[in-house]
């Protein structure tokens, strides 16, 4: 069910829950100061309820609402991604839900560049948590029609048109002593993160105990994520890609391929997704391309991984979760 601003606003305000549109994939928001509106998340999602939620804030000044500190360098990252697809992972307020905090010390916080996710948190004057609005392990909606896809007819949506980021935000954790760690990839890069971040050494991988020194464990990144139905298959090179196909035809099985880069002089036989060799158009075009091809209701998916260069570990890393080698 499409509404309109007006309509989302008073809806979220009202405790419901509204897919809205951001930069990156269509949230499932609802406030976040509001627990049984949350919960309703976890429900519709049917997701593990300690699972943490990224808010979604209009402004850089209302960081201070949810976190104790904004150290130095999470205040250099904000300045130089905000708005944008990064999400800060700051020691939180006590009073931040635990429903939003999925019971750890710390909250993810992200203000989308989006228009429509803009115009919705700053004239609502709101601040929605809001996990990609799709059911638990499947793919990401990155159009209103994926969401009512996914979720059904009967969930509202805020049409924004499609993400033009299109995988979910790089999530970086700083902790009160400014030391950080990438926790998720996205396409703002872990080289980027660290030219801003210079004076600071990133935190080993270890977990601490203490709140002060929370370098938190990644909650919520399953392995299996991300998935259309169909099996999905990853292929590093063309020509095992290719030699696959032949193997699945011989067995009398129905195949569709996504190839990155140029197709010349492939040949085979069925229906196939041809993606650009940038990193940025791959990402954007990503899950609609995978929601396309599970559509075609064939027994396996064959895709090509592009190279393990730093430009497409953000891609190769939801690939991964998507499909098997
Ligand atoms: O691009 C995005 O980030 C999208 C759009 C809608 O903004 N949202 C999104 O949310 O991807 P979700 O729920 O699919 O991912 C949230 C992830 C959690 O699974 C967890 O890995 C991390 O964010 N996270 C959230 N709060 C955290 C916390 N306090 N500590 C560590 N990780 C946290
Ligand atoms: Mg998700």
């Amino acid at each position: 069910m499409r509404v309109s601003l007006e309509q989302a606003i008073a809806e979220l305000k009202n405790g419901g829950v509204v897919a809205i549109p951001t930069e990156t994939v269509y949230g499932l928001a609802a406030d976040a100061t509001n627990d049984s509106a949350l919960r309703k998340i976890f429900e519709i999602k049917q997701r593990p309820a300690d699972h943490p939620l990224i808010v979604h804030i209009g402004d850089v000044n209302q960081v201070s609402d949810w976190a104790t500190s904004f150290p130095e360098v999470a205040i250099k990252l904000a300045e130089a991604f905000w708005p944008g697809p990064l999400t800060l992972v700051l020691p939180a307020q006590p009073q931040v839900s635990r429903v939003v905090r999925g019971d750890e010390p710390t909250v993810a916080l992200r203000v989308p560049n989006h228009p429509v996710a803009l115009a919705l948190l700053k004239h609502g004057n709101l601040s929605v948590a809001a996990p990609s609005a799709n059911l638990f392990t499947q793919l990401s909606p990155t159009t209103a029609a994926h969401v009512e896809a996914g979720l059904g007819e009967s969930i509202p949506v805020l049409d924004g048109g499609p993400c033009n980021v299109g995988i979910e935000s790089t999530i970086v954790s700083v902790s009160a002593n400014g030391l950080w760690q990438l926790l998720r990839p996205g396409m703002i890069s872990e080289e980027e993160i660290a030219k801003v971040a210079t004076t600071h050494h990133q935190a080993p991988f270890t977990e601490s105990t203490d709140a002060s020194q929370v370098v938190p464990k990644v909650p919520g990144q399953h392995a299996l994520h991300y998935s259309p139905r169909t099996p999905l298959m990853l292929f590093k090179d063309r020509l095992s890609l290719i030699q696959e196909s032949k193997a699945l035809q011989a067995m009398g099985l129905s195949f569709a391929i996504m190839l990155i880069g140029d197709s010349d002089h492939v040949e085979l036989n069925c229906q196939t997704i041809n993606l650009p060799n940038s990193p940025d158009k791959v990402a954007e075009l990503l899950y609609s391309s995978l929601h396309d091809l599970d559509a075609m209701k064939v027994d396996r998916l064959l895709v090509e991984l592009p190279p393990v260069l730093p430009e497409w570990l953000a891609v190769l890393d939801r690939l991964s979760r998507a499909g098997y080698r």
